[in-house]
């Protein structure tokens, strides 16, 4: 494995590809990206269409590759879609020792203990854990304690994880697609937290904050408190029901996208009821004028969809609007529709701005937009899984050393 880093995303409109190096700050130097269109090779995060996403790695990795030194042979793959669960588990253990009723320290092995506890989720059949993450620990009844507490006299430890996990089969069809195009699979990170790494800062998560990544076929949707993630959820809707929706007004598919994309406002307040625009009408029969009020009434009634079901997602985090200060940060292509913003405001309550992926070097333009967020997110993730697998090594390393050293001593 050289030391640069990839991101794959194969989404349902696109697959995009980004690769940097690691700096020594522990950030990353964005030094290629790639983009490729695919069209119905994958639906709500389920691949269907195996040639025509090979084809497009292997397009979207030779972009990003072109002005990278090293070759792009391993990356960091992306999955969403519907079957992308997160569980919350909480492990408590008594911290007394077995032979004394008094309290003592948290022992590193109390917390392992606790934690072990709360891993035990009971596993959906036919499902693989992505992700383990360490939420809080609570010490007699004293909660949202984000360290580990260690040395702390305490008589109870409870652990509070999240678990994140996906449809075992769904995953192995990207990660063959990818092995197909001739990579290795270094990780698997879920698409919404991959986004949120791009474009949310560290405060925002701090102090709780949600993400929509909006794409073509999925609305990505996580809630982070306390620094970490709280709660995972995708909607099986995105910018495709909004095209076709748009394609009831008889128009084929690439004039609907025009609509879109051109003329539609999300927001009814916004639109401006005297402009029209002509278009094709489908099957070649001529072309027909279509009001702009119209075609952002269609748009609108979609997209307030899209809202209420992320509305209920944040509802379903547990989580009280007042602990998520930041509000609600859009991303992916669709967060580009004019009004948006001021409609998911309106619909969810939060305050509402758009997400671009920040907070790294890069020597191309091309990332700096919405939908290159969650390949970006998967090289800065992947950046902080080779940072952690590292510590690991060398905390094992030096625990070996130390054991050496121990045995030494004892002979000396
Ligand atoms: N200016 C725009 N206005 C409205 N929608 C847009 C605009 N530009 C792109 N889109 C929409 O963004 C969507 C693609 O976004 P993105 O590239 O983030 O999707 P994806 O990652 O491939 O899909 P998914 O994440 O759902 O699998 C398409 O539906 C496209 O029509
Ligand atoms: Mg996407």
């Amino acid at each position: 494995m050289n030391s640069l880093l990839a991101g794959l995303d194969i989404g349902t409109s696109s697959v995009t590809c980004v690769a940097a190096e690691p700096l020594s700050d522990g950030g990353v130097r964005i030094v290629g990206a790639g983009q490729a269109q695919i069209d119905g090779a994958v639906r709500e995060g389920v691949l269907l269409d195996v040639a025509q996403t090979v084809q497009a790695i292997r397009r979207a990795v030779s972009e990003a590759a072109l002005l990278c030194t090293d070759d792009i042979r391993s990356v960091f793959l992306s999955v969403s879609g519907s079957h992308v669960r997160g569980f919350e588990g909480i492990g408590t253990v008594s911290v007394e020792k077995p032979d004394s009723d008094s309290p003592h320290e948290i022992t590193g092995e109390d917390v392992a203990r606790a934690e072990e506890a709360a891993r035990l989720v009971r596993l959906p059949q036919g499902a693989r854990v992505l992700d383990i993450v360490k939420r809080d620990y609570c010490v007699d009844g004293f909660d949202r304690i984000r360290r580990p507490p260690i040395g702390l006299i305490a008589e109870q430890i409870s652990a509070r994880i999240y678990t994140v996990m996906a449809d075992r089969l769904a995953v192995s069809n990207f990660e063959s697609a990818a092995e197909s195009a001739g990579l290795s699979i270094e990780g698997i990170v879920p698409a919404a937290l991959a986004s949120g790494a791009a474009v949310l800062t560290g405060d925002e998560m701090d102090m709780g904050v949600v993400l929509a990544d909006i794409g073509g076929g999925t609305t990505d949707v996580a809630v982070f408190r306390n620094g970490t993630l709280a709660h995972l959820g995708v909607v099986p809707l995105g910018g495709n029901s909004i095209t076709s929706d748009l394609q009831a007004l008889r128009v084929p598919w690439d004039q609907a996208e025009k609509l879109k994309t051109e003329w539609a406002v999300a927001s009814s307040d916004l639109v401006d009821p005297n402009q029209s625009t002509r278009v094709a009408r489908l099957g070649g029969r001529g072309t027909f004028t279509v009001s702009h009020s119209v075609v952002s009434q269609v748009v609108g009634q979609r997209a307030e969809e899209i809202f209420e079901a992320v509305a209920q997602e944040i509802a379903r985090s547990g989580i009280d609007y007042v602990d998520l200060p930041g509000g609600l940060i859009l991303t992916g292509g669709t967060s580009r529709l004019r009004g948006i913003v001021e409609l998911a405001g309106r619909i969810v309550g939060m305050p509402t701005d758009v997400g671009v992926p920040t907070g790294f070097e890069t020597s191309t333009d091309l990332v700096l937009s919405p939908e290159f967020a969650t390949a970006v997110g998967l090289v800065i993730t992947g950046r902080e899984r080779r940072e952690a697998a590292g510590d690991d090594r060398e905390g094992l390393l030096s625990g070996f050393f130390r054991w050496i050293s121990g045995i030494a001593g004892r002979l000396r």
